[in-house]
């Protein structure tokens, strides 16, 4: 089978900092490919440049559904589909949640379609499972967890064939990281093809088809997520201590 998106040699650096140094990997559809790394090991970057938000690689080749989509620029990317959320929170605090997913919406499908970009708007905050009796609340007024399903709803909202989620889980509770353990099944069970990076492992690897680990910008294990976690280079890279398994 044809991976839905696969990158090829991509490298990106900063000054004498190689953030990425030549990372291929790719993801077929309806899986979730988990990405793990410690703190600064590229992760965040290479979420930057498959989708050039913010800005592209230095070198590399990535392809979605069979096309380049290398030489084109970060709106024609997201058309084509592929919608990140970042790990830095990135709502408007001083808008509702509807409003804030309505602002995604537009800027991908144009203004003046109101009603159906609302209900675009609608649809993908009910798919997050943002509570209907919040939509018209100020987001900067909700707790952290609400915050990142509007983020979650607003990549949503573009109906992408690959979602990338850069920590989803960071800084909630475990009862709000096992429900965004359910969203991501429910995702993958609707068929969306899903790029996960995660500092929670257990979390990351009770989702993942495939788990990459890097590690000073390379890829240093790539595989079945039982597989990568008993890697010696990953447990000395990256985890140190011992692994917990999310309790069900
Ligand atoms: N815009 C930038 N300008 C300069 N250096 C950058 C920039 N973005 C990232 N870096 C550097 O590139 C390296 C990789 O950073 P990146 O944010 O991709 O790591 P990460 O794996 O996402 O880390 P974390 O787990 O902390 O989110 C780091 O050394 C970081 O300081
Ligand atoms: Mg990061």
């Amino acid at each position: 089978m044809q991976p839905l998106l696969s990158i090829s040699e991509a490298s990106k650096s900063f000054g004498a900092i190689r953030a990425v140094r030549d990372v291929s990997l790719s993801v077929n559809e309806g899986e979730i490919l988990g990405i793990a790394g410690p703190n600064g090991s590229g992760k965040s970057t290479f979420f930057n440049i498959i989708t050039k938000t913010p800005f592209g690689p230095d070198s590399g080749r990535v392809v979605l559904g069979g096309r380049d989509v290398s030489r084109l620029r970060s709106h024609e990317i997201a058309r084509l589909g592929l919608a990140r959320t970042f790990q830095r929170e990135s709502v408007f605090a001083s808008l509702s949640a509807i409003d804030n997913v309505l602002v995604a919406v537009e800027n991908s499908a144009g203004h003046g379609k109101f009603a159906a970009n609302l209900e675009t708007a609608e649809w993908a905050l009910d798919l997050a499972g943002f509570p209907a009796n919040m939509h018209n609340t100020a987001a900067g007024t909700m707790p952290v967890f609400l915050r990142k399903l509007i983020m979650i709803a607003s990549a949503l909202a573009l109906r992408p064939k690959v979602l990338l989620l850069d920590e989803p889980a960071s800084s909630l509770t475990p009862h709000e990281v096992a429900r965004i353990q359910v969203l991501i099944l429910k995702l993958k069970s609707l068929g969306m093809t899903i790029l996960l990076i995660e500092h929670v492992l257990p979390l990351l690897t009770s989702v993942s088809d495939g788990l990459a680990v890097l590690d000073y910008g390379t890829l240093v294990a790539y595989g079945r997520p039982d597989e990568v976690i008993a890697d010696p280079r990953v447990i000395e890279a990256y985890l140190g201590k011992k692994y917990e398994p999310l309790a069900s």
